[in-house]
């Protein structure tokens, strides 16, 4: 139940404040605190420089981004209208974190709709190495569509957190250990439209 809105303190205001103050106290109570850790100049200017890096190695050759959802889609499309040769984009999908779990649980991999890697170079695209599980799982879960080469590609690294022997082979930015959001990441959901990477308050996180 809405309660500013039955309270009779609020009652007491000229209509106009009536309908304007409940949803600004139900914004400021939803508001939490962001620290800009990587400003969208920063962001593009490191997917401009991985952009160089990739045509480097991959013009020329039948090459296949494969963006992992939903954390990637906004590097993806930066970084794909950067890469100006001719290749092929398809998305599978991975969930393990289910809001600011500091470790992650099952993973989940749905590939319906995935195109034929066979013969082709991959380059798995994802936003976050963290633990390095997930892209662990879905190097082996690529690997059996039998493609020419595999290869990762990440916009951040964090530090200290990883668990798994791989490595990305690409990343734009190494960060430290702090819960980010923004540029396609998110909290329950929330903040992927940013154009930034923030780091959310320790007390926000819930
Ligand atoms: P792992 O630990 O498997 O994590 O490398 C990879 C996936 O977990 C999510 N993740 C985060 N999401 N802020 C987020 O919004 C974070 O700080 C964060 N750390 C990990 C993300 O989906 C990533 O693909």
């Amino acid at each position: 139940m809405d309660r500013t809105r039955h309270n009779p303190a609020f009652c007491r205001l000229p209509a106009a404040a009536c309908m304007i103050v409940p949803p600004l106290i139900q914004f400021l109570r939803r508001s939490r605190v962001l620290k800009v850790l990587l400003t969208e100049i920063e962001i593009q200017a490191g997917i401009e420089a991985l952009a160089k890096r990739l045509d480097a190695e991959y013009r020329g050759r039948p090459l296949t981004v494969l963006g992992v959802l939903t954390g990637s889609l906004i590097f993806l499309a930066d970084l794909i209208r950067r890469m100006d040769f001719p290749l092929r984009v398809g998305l599978i999908q991975a969930s393990s974190y289910r809001g600011t779990a500091t470790l992650p649980g099952a993973l989940e991999i749905h590939d319906a709709g995935l195109p034929i890697l066979e013969g082709r170079d991959v380059l798995l695209l994802d936003d976050i190495f963290d633990t390095g599980q997930t892209l662990s799982h879905l190097v082996q879960h690529v690997e059996r569509q039998r493609p020419h080469s595999l290869r990762s590609a990440v916009l951040l690294w964090k530090i200290g957190r990883q668990r798994v022997e791989i490595t990305p082979d690409y990343y734009c930015f190494r960060i430290p250990d702090v819960f980010v959001v923004g540029y396609g990441l998110d909290y329950h959901d929330d903040y992927r439209h940013l154009p930034h990477v923030a780091a959310l308050d320790e007390e926000d996180l819930g």
